[in-house]
């Protein structure tokens, strides 16, 4: 194409920033806009951006100024770059971000991508564009869909955002803020989606939402479909050889989506299911709407309809009023429960969440303290974790090229990385591995070949 440019797209936070990122791409490159990998030599950059914590919405501001120095450097070859600015940071600050980074030409919204070609046509003709409309109806059908190449380069690991906005307000919490109310995709549109993506390559698809398990879009029969019937109707999509879901809720944690792990061999035996403490008085001043009890409750039934799942969550510590004892609750639930992994984050007050305005501030030393030393028992669990499965077989999704020439990294159902010697071209299969060594960050094995001998003969291995 004759106007091709290039497109640098950076995302921030959470894995819907991802999923976003690819649909901008995808709505860009019919007006020839081709996607880069790096910065330079780009005609337009766009930081996909979170807000979730105050050093995520800092980096954003450093980062401008970076490419700030980039788009003078253009300018002096007398190259046009424009820098857009998109996500929960455009969403929350708006013009904001125009007033004080000169260097950004276009502000747009998390609901607003599919405006993006028209937005980045007035900003080359000189205007400064900010568009942060919300809600906007059926955001994800107003999106190009991927092509097969794109879809291809992409791996055999999808995201599929299936649920966005959030109607819990956590008071520490900014997302119902930047996303809005939750709102679900129909079961059709996903499907539909879904094929595509498993037509052109993808085996394991991530379906994904700020509170997934708040599932309700429109079913087949008309009625609403929860998460649990939705999960069934993917796991039906030929192809598609494992589901995964984030993230859930301890609340809508249902009976149908736990018998589903029972039920669905797709429905991988791993759970992200964020408490963020195992204190009642802190849980409360959150607005959770659950207790510790109940927390551990739902593990213990998960764990009942499929005995060998594993968990993660994430754990804000030092939340406002937190007191040593409600600290030590949250590692009794981490005792308790035994994670695979983790994340953990000192509680970041966010203007205009109720949890900012409250009293009782943890001081920074304090929280950095308490951070710590959860951080050192969720790496002691982890190790753990990995190193029970030392001799075992794991079933693992060959991904990727690994560093090693001849080797190929995949996933465990654990999400664990896994090195393993296979030629490239059995990437996309699910083989059955023996691990023979723990590291730090992956576990390495040996194909068992047994139940993969037709496969490696076709391979020529
Ligand atoms: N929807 C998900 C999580 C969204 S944000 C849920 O309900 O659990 C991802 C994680 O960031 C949260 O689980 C929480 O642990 C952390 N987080 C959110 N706001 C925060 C804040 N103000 N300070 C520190 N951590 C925060
Ligand atoms: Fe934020 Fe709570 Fe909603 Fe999760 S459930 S996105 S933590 S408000
Ligand atoms: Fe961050 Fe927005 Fe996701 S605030 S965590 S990018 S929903």
């Amino acid at each position: 194409m004759s106007n091709t440019r290039k497109v640098h797209i950076k995302s921030f936070g959470c894995q819907m920033n991802v999923y976003d990122s690819h649909r901008m791409a995808d709505t860009l490159a019919p007006g020839g806009y081709v996607e880069s990998a790096s910065p330079e030599g780009a005609d337009v950059v766009i930081l996909n951006t979170c807000h979730i914590r105050e050093k995520a919405a800092e980096k954003v501001y450093s980062e401008i100024g970076r490419l700030r120095v980039m788009k003078d450097e253009a300018a002096a070859d007398g190259r046009k770059m424009l820098i857009a600015v998109a996500g929960c940071v455009a969403q929350a600050e708006g013009t904001e971000i125009v007033r004080r980074a000169g260097a950004v030409d276009v502000v747009v919204g998390s609901q607003n991508y599919h405006r993006l070609p028209e937005m980045l046509r007035r900003a080359e003709a000189g205007e400064r564009v900010v568009d942060t409309e919300f809600p906007v109806h059926d955001k994800f059908g107003a999106l190009a869909a991927p092509d097969r190449e794109q879809i291809a380069r992409r791996g055999v690991s999808a995201f599929l955002t299936v649920q966005e906005g959030c109607d819990k307000f956590c008071t520490f919490c900014v997302v119902p803020y930047t996303r809005g109310a939750e709102v679900s995709r129909p079961v059709a549109d996903i499907v539909r989606e879904a094929e595509r993506l498993a037509d052109a390559s993808v085996r394991e698809l991530t379906v994904i939402g700020q509170n997934v398990n708040a599932y309700h879009g429109l079913g087949a029969d008309g009625a609403p479909a929860g998460l649990a019937a939705l999960l069934r109707a993917l796991a039906a999509v030929p192809g598609i050889a494992r589901l995964r879901y984030t993230t859930s809720h301890p609340r809508d944690m249902d009976y149908d989506l736990i018998a589903a792990h029972a039920e669905l061999p797709e429905l991988m035996p791993y759970v992200h299911l964020p408490v963020q403490s195992g204190s009642n008085r802190i849980l409360e001043g959150m607005n959770r709407r659950h207790t510790a009890e109940q927390y551990l409750d739902i593990v213990r039934r998960l764990r009942a309809a499929r005995p060998d799942l594993a968990f993660s969550s994430d754990f804000i510590v030092g939340f406002p009023g937190e007191t040593e004892a409600d600290f030590q609750a949250t590692l009794d639930l981490i005792e308790a429960v035994g994670f695979a992994s983790a994340f953990s984050f000192a509680y970041s007050p966010r203007p205009g969440t109720p949890a900012a305005e409250m009293e009782a501030q943890i001081p920074d030393e304090e929280k950095s303290n308490r951070l710590q030393r959860l951080q050192a028992l969720i790496t002691r669990q982890q190790r753990a974790f990995n190193a029970s499965f030392a001799g075992k077989r794991l079933e693992v999704l060959l991904e990727k090229p690994g560093r090693l020439s001849g080797q190929l990294t995949g996933k465990s159902p654990y999400l664990q990385a896994v090195q393993v010697m296979a030629p490239a071209s059995l990437i996309g299969e699910v083989v059955p591995v023996t691990v023979t060594e723990i590291g730090s960050n992956s576990l390495f094995g040996e194909m068992a070949v047994r139940a993969y001998a037709p496969a490696l003969v076709a391979a020529g291995a």
